[in-house]
């Protein structure tokens, strides 16, 4: 059987360049390089919901901001399916069937879930559906038998929460569910993103992104209120590169042909390091240069993302069409499901 590729975004928010690098580059890398069966990219508007539940307007409001980030960074509905979770109700139905292969004890161990509880202060009075959310998550994966997840790192937890269950599954009911598996990026250094505050997450909350969306102006600002090292005051004194937003970007978004074109007395970005760790080199120059860089690999996912902004009909037919297809391939694993465990009555 060939590759079928899944994976899902919650819909609270226009991606930043921490999804971008994380897992949108890996997704639209994928997609070109079309070996797979299927490929589902979706909006996990339901998962959103167990922690945004008194909030509907705002999800409603960021699955057309993701769609158009996703159309923005390329993804292409000719070749991948787009589509919208809650509009899927046989993921809800497999939800509840998985819930019976998980214990409390083991939903309490998943490293993510219990960060995110910490960080939204739930601690006592944990709504049971974001609780359980790692168990939808399983189905929005087995519904599709995806085996190949593109994820950021902090979604390993998830993806070892699913291999559990469908084992589970299997071993119960037959060989029925496929498990899958994570595809992280290939440079570690694209995991997590730090903030340009130099926090080590990149979040809404903390107000430390590059938006997607953001308009050059917005970038240009960002960028230049990097955290850097505060202690590189004078441009002689010699700088620090660990724990320096611009260098950490520098890392992951530039290339050499970038000393070509925007700082040519240098070749590289070893050079440029060891003049900032010497001194005589000012925290200007590094910033304006990743300026440069950034507006170069943001531009056309701007200019992409207004084109798609003025035709939402046509951003909605794709999610429509993607969702009714993907109904359909849920649908057919449902029958396979509901006849493993024998409650298929009417056959
Ligand atoms: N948990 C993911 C996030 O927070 C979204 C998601 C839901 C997902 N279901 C998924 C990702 C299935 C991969 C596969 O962004």
């Amino acid at each position: 059987m060939g590759n079928i590729i899944l994976t899902g975004d919650r819909p609270t928010g226009r991606l930043h360049i921490g999804h971008y690098v994380g897992s949108l580059k890996n997704r639209v890398r994928l997609q070109n390089e079309g070996n797979y069966d299927e490929m589902y990219v979706f909006i996990a508007d339901a998962q959103a919901l167990t922690d945004n539940f008194d909030n509907p307007d705002k999800v409603r409001e960021n699955i057309k901001e993701v769609a158009l980030d996703y159309l923005a960074v390329g993804l292409d509905p000719s070749k991948c399916t787009m589509f919208i979770q809650s509009m899927i109700p046989e993921l809800t139905e497999l939800t509840f069937y998985y819930m019976n292969l998980v214990t409390i004890a083991r939903l309490h161990r998943n490293p993510t879930v219990k960060a995110e509880i910490e960080q939204k202060g739930f601690e006592e009075s944990i709504p049971a559906g974001f609780f359980t959310y790692p168990v939808s998550q399983t189905a929005d994966i087995t519904a599709f038998k995806a085996n190949l997840i593109p994820v950021g790192d902090d979604q390993l937890p998830m993806i070892e929460q699913a291999r559990e269950i469908v084992r589970k599954f299997n071993s119960i009911y037959g060989d029925t569910l496929v498990e899958p598996e994570a595809v992280l990026p290939e440079d570690e250094r694209c995991y997590r993103l730090v903030g340009i505050d130099g926090n080590a997450k990149m979040s809404k909350s903390l107000g430390n992104c590059i938006y997607l969306a953001d308009s050059e102006e917005d970038i240009k600002k960002k960028v230049f209120s990097m955290y850097t090292d505060p202690n590189h005051i004078k441009i002689e004194d010699p700088g620090k590169i660990e724990g320096n937003v611009v260098f950490t970007y520098l890392d992951i978004f530039c290339k050499d042909e970038d000393f070509d074109k925007y700082l040519p007395e240098y070749k590289n970005l070893d050079e440029l390091k060891a003049h900032y760790q010497k001194g005589g080199l000012g925290d200007m120059k590094i910033k304006k240069f990743l300026n440069s860089i950034l507006q170069d690999e943001l531009r056309p996912i701007r200019e992409r993302r207004e084109q798609y902004e003025k035709n939402l009909d046509e951003v909605y037919r794709y999610l429509q069409e993607g969702t009714n297809k993907a109904r359909e391939a849920a649908a057919r694993t449902l029958e396979e499901v509901r006849s493993a465990m024998k409650i298929n009555y009417f056959e």
